[in-house]
């Protein structure tokens, strides 16, 4: 295994990341969903693990292989999302939110599988709002240090740091998502209290690690 870290900069550090899209069923066969392939997520709990961290991974419907030495806990739904985050938020030290997660569910999901009738009426849905896992865990009383990503299809600039505000988490990642679903690289741009840093862009294995690098020195008592 190849070390990126030396020294390892995240020793003693509990991050709890999440990772892919989620599901949200229309029926016991259909459902919606966000475009993720959970490969940004995956690198960032791999880099964590790397760099010492103890790495605990919640991951929507992907078809990726669990990183070395990551604890994985497999959701489908948000509210499934947000229950396993939930359970471990506070006793974490870092949050990494990299899910898309669906930001609306079918209000009321068929038990049965609907069918095609004769008349060929077409069903409409309703939506109700998921929570805001994020949010909420920023929020906590003993909140993990928080790192949000935001995929935007227009103004980054503006955007970023608006949404830092909003979910009130000290580091933003933002992206021109459309642009980078299923890509092996990516080019972000990172938002802080101090400003804006922009990070070249690399394959998401490098840009992973360059992350890492980039929370680990703003955590409390960083050593480094
Ligand atoms: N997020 C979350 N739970 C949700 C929605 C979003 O945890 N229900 C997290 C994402 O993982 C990401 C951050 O919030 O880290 C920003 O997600 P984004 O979709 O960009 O923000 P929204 O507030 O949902 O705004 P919008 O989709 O309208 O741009
Ligand atoms: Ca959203």
């Amino acid at each position: 295994i190849v070390s990126f870290f030396q020294p390892k900069i995240l020793v003693g550090r509990r991050v709890l990341i999440t990772a892919g899209p989620t599901f949200e069923p229309i029926d016991p066969v259909r459902g919606i969903t966000n475009r993720s392939s959970g490969k940004m997520g995956f690198a960032i709990a791999r880099a964590a693990q790397q760099a010492g961290a103890t790495v605990r991974l919640v991951a929507g419907p992907v078809a990726l292989g669990t990183p070395w030495g990551v604890v994985r806990d497999d959701v489908e739904t948000a509210r499934q999302m947000y229950d396993a985050v939930l359970s471990t938020a506070a006793d974490c030290d870092v949050f990494v939110s990299v899910a898309a997660v669906a930001d609306w569910r079918v209000d009321e999901a068929s038990v049965e599988k609907i069918k095609k009738t004769a008349g060929h009426r077409v069903p409409s849905l309703a939506f109700v709002e998921n929570p805001d896992i994020l949010a909420t865990v920023a929020q906590l009383p003993n909140a993990p240090y928080c790192v949000g990503f935001a995929a935007e299809s227009g103004n980054l600039e503006t955007h970023g740091e608006e949404k830092r505000v909003r979910k009130n988490v000290p580091l933003l990642v933002g992206n021109l998502g459309p642009k980078t679903f299923g890509r092996d690289d990516n080019e972000v741009v990172l938002f802080d209290a101090h400003g804006v840093t922009r990070l070249p862009r690399m394959d998401k294995d490098a840009l992973a690690v360059a992350l890492v690098r980039e929370i680990a020195r703003r955590l409390p008592d960083a050593s480094l």
